[in-house]
């Protein structure tokens, strides 16, 4: 239990270089999703606050943008090694603030001052381009285009709650180093861990007004911040359907979309089942399941499925199912809706005939892990994304079968595809739908410098370090014509 560690946090924003309360004094209390104790609070903005917010940045951008290159990187490293300085107090927020296990919020901070450092020194290796007339028909060689990387403006930032330190950072520094500025809207549940990122920028001597806290509910303040017009570039990490209605509401604004996911594992007949049944557990349980990347189901043929099940169930209950701070595998959800979602899909498949072979146990919050056998394409669970820790296996009759259920998805993160047949991975990965096939190993986002992206539902835009910082700044052309 918590109960000892727990200091609740009265949060502020940063808004034009200071920390403040929102106007009208209202605030959101957050609640641990493990216990249910208040764990801090952040100020609820108005609208009013939401434009000051836009209007800050807008001024803000305007000498940022001149600043040196080299100048940018010394802010980004100083708040880099302010993160890995307070990694446990940080990780210990979002510990308590998104129940992740206790070590892997700590990685989670680590792993963002590493992304920062990256991001920083691939900032300097972008260079402008430079054309001559005379490559094109009839052009002539005394007409030179000179061809540089601008910022774009002000970046609106919206951020999920399941990487609330790292899918914030991920965005603001990109941004930062290509001289844009940033309004920053944390989720809400992850908007305690998100400010104190932002302070630790803070004290690394961010120049007044450069980035902006906006928080409040998506719900209340999103379209405000969405519509704002001095909003240049919206980078927003969440679910398909709340990107899908941000993106019709934007209408010509440049946007990244990361999105949800169903990636697939597939596994043939001549995978190294421990191999396999060791990424797959890791890749649909860490953090309880609730990871865009995460295998969502797998696809097994027929011949191999019995002893690929036993494999998964025994390592799956070999998974700790308890608290954040005792460093548990399986945490509480994020909320009781959650759960009641993923659970709704667990009955469902068991209705329409599945199998449970371990799990279906649940408390509050926290489900067990839950491996569902013989799911059939009928259950919602074959489908939808749970976000949660439920693994439907789908037997299927060949590889085409397994190729054909994967790309019927709606969705297009990222698959798995094991076995030890060079040329089968190569023409299922060639087939699949996706952003990234992964060959013999579980579905990831890192390393963080590797293109990331969705197709399909799951997104559009590429992220990934030096795709971020391409996609946060734009080609200006200066034509000479001698
Ligand atoms: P979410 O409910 O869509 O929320 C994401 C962000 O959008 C939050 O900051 C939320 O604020 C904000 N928001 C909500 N309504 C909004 C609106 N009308 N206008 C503007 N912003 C709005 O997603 P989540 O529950 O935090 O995260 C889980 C989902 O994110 C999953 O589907 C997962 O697959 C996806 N995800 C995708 C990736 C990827 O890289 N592809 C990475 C991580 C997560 P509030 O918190 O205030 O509602
Ligand atoms: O939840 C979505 C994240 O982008 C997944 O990142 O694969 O490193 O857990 P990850």
């Amino acid at each position: 239990m918590l109960t000892n560690s727990v200091k609740a946090e009265q949060k502020n924003i940063l808004l034009n270089g200071e920390w403040k309360e929102s106007e009208n004094g209202n605030r959101i209390t957050l609640n641990s999703p493990s216990n249910g104790e208040v764990i801090g609070s952040v100020p609820a903005l108005s609208e009013k606050e939401v434009n000051k917010a836009v209007e800050t940045a807008s001024a803000a951008q305007k000498e940022w943008k001149n600043t040196a290159l080299h100048e940018r990187k010394q802010l980004l490293y100083r708040w880099a090694d302010n993160l890995v300085e307070n990694k446990e107090k940080i990780g210990h927020m979002i510990m308590q603030e998104v129940a992740k296990k206790k070590s892997s919020a700590i990685d989670e901070v680590v792993r963002t001052a590493d992304l920062i450092r990256h991001t920083a020194e691939e900032a300097c290796r972008i260079t402008g381009d430079l054309l001559t007339g005379d490559s094109y028909n009839g052009g002539s060689p005394n007409k030179i285009a000179q061809v540089n990387r601008v910022p774009l403006g002000v970046v609106l930032a919206i951020a999920p709650f399941n990487y609330p330190v790292n899918l914030s950072a991920s965005k603001i520094a990109p941004a930062l180093m290509m001289g844009n500025s940033v309004v920053f809207k944390p989720a809400t549940q992850g908007s305690l861990s998100g400010i104190m990122m932002i302070e630790e920028l803070d004290k690394a001597g961010l120049p007044e007004g450069l980035v902006n806290i906006a928080t409040g509910r998506g719900s209340e303040i999103g379209d405000a911040l969405v519509t704002n017009p001095g909003i240049n570039q919206i980078s927003f990490t969440g679910g398909s359907e709340t990107g899908m209605n941000l993106a019709k509401k934007a209408s010509m604004v440049p946007m990244v979309l990361e999105l949800g996911g169903k990636d697939p594992a597939i596994v043939l007949e001549d995978a190294d089942l421990d191999k396999a049944a060791k990424e797959i557990v890791a890749g649909a349980f860490s953090y309880s399941g609730q990871r865009c990347t995460a295998i969502k189901r797998v696809l097994v043929k027929e011949d191999t499925a019995d002893e690929l099940v036993a494999k998964i169930k025994e390592k799956a209950e070999e998974l700790k199912v308890g608290q954040p701070e005792e460093n548990a595998d399986i945490t509480p959800l994020i909320n009781e809706k959650s759960a009641d979602y993923v659970q709704g899909l667990i009955d469902d498949a068991i209705d329409k005939g599945a199998e449970v072979i371990t799990g279906d146990d649940r408390n509050g919050s926290l489900l067990a892990p839950t491996l569902l056998d013989k799911v059939t394409t009928e259950s919602r669970v074959a489908w939808e994304e749970p976000f949660g820790p439920v693994l439907p296996m789908i037997r299927v009759k060949s590889e085409e079968e397994a190729v054909q259920i994967a790309n019927e998805s709606e969705y297009g993160l990222q698959a798995s595809v094991f076995t030890q047949d060079i040329d089968a991975a190569n023409r299922i990965a060639d087939q699949l739908e996706v952003g990234s096939v992964q060959l013999n190993g579980k579905t990831s986002r890192g390393p963080d410098h590797f293109p990331f992206l969705g197709v399909k539902q799951s997104g559009q835009g590429v992220q990934g370090v030096r795709y971020s910082l391409l996609s946060l700044s734009r080609e200006k052309v200066k034509v000479f014509n001698g």
